[in-house]
């Protein structure tokens, strides 16, 4: 069984083998890999690689295209994120944003090249079946697109400077990041063949995932709660947001939070019930959102 440092190593190396055999015009791969390699944590990756380790290490290198595909996703839907018309950051990661560092038209057209490069790298990846290629991309499609994370975007935009419940920010949550997430795990559940009902609690586990992971990530803006280089930014309050601190108070956020890891928690033992395997390899990944309350 691979550990974390073994699945991250083997990411970055078949990232920067696949950055090294783009035939991309030098003016697009240079903000493209800016932003690709500009310091991300590769959440989302390690989350599909550990899921498929646990349920066969050999199977590891299957979801490697897969995981490219998804840290390209993830990296065009920051580099939109960040432009002015959106959230209007300057800063990501520590690093000017790509429309700082480049101009704005240079970090759409990066972003937009992105996108659409995803699909056609999980079409390429022969070491699986067309059949799964396709179920890939058709997933991969539905949790980025409009009916996932870009609604979450338009939402969270939409909901700038006006009063929505917490229901309603759940589910901008559950969009715009938890959907990522969750294709993490439903990615390893098709490569690996998982049957449906340990797909539907691997899906179950990267919808609380993805929602504690945003709700700590509104937390960040606000108080001092990691050494993370993009703590409070305040970006947020800038920008008028509905967050889980300004809807339920920092202490009532925290508790939010904690009752997101609860289920996660819950669905690993349940997982583990099901399969007897050991899905504790998931379990390292809500660690970083634990919080003092
Ligand atoms: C940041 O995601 C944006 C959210 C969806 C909350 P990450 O925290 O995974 O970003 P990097 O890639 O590690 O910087
Ligand atoms: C980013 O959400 C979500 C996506 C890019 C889909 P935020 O705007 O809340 O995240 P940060 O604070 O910029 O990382
Ligand atoms: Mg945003
Ligand atoms: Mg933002």
């Amino acid at each position: 069984m691979a550990h974390t440092g073994e699945l991250r190593a083997k990411f970055e190396m078949a990232l920067q083998e696949h950055i090294v055999s783009l035939q991309t015009p030098l003016e697009l791969v240079k903000p493209m890999v800016y932003s690709l390699n500009g310091g991300g944590k590769r959440l989302r990756p390690l989350l599909l690689l550990t899921a498929l380790n646990i349920k066969d290490p050999k199977l590891v290198e299957k979801g490697l295209k897969t995981s490219i595909a998804l840290e390209y996703i993830h990296t065009y839907s920051l580099i939109h994120d960040d432009l002015p018309a959106m959230d209007n950051d300057d800063m990501r990661r520590g690093q000017p944003t790509s429309h700082i560092k480049f101009d704005e038209a240079t970090a759409i057209l990066a972003g937009d090249a992105l996108e659409t490069d995803a699909f056609g790298i999980i079409a390429n990846d022969d070491q699986l079946s067309e059949e799964k290629r396709l179920q890939l991309i058709l997933e991969l499609s539905f949790a980025a697109g409009s009916n996932g994370m870009v609604a979450g975007q338009l939402y969270d935009i939409n909901s700038d400077g006006q009063k929505i419940t917490l229901e309603e920010l759940k589910q901008i949550h559950l969009l715009k990041t938890g959907y990522l997430f969750m294709f993490a795990v439903k990615a390893a559940a098709i490569i690996s063949g998982a049957d449906s009902k340990e797909k539907d609690l691997l899906n179950q586990f990267g919808n609380h995932y993805g929602v504690a992971y945003q709700i700590h990530n509104d937390l960040k803006d606000v108080v001092n709660i990691g050494m993370d280089q993009d703590s409070l930014l305040h970006s947020d309050e800038a920008n008028g947001k509905t967050t889980y601190p300004t809807l339920l108070g920092i202490d009532g956020a925290k508790e939010a939070l904690l009752a997101e890891i609860d289920a996660c928690h819950r669905c690993l033992k349940i997982l583990e019930l099901e399969s007897k395997l050991n899905y504790q390899g998931l379990a390292q990944f809500l660690k970083p959102l634990s919080i003092e309350k």
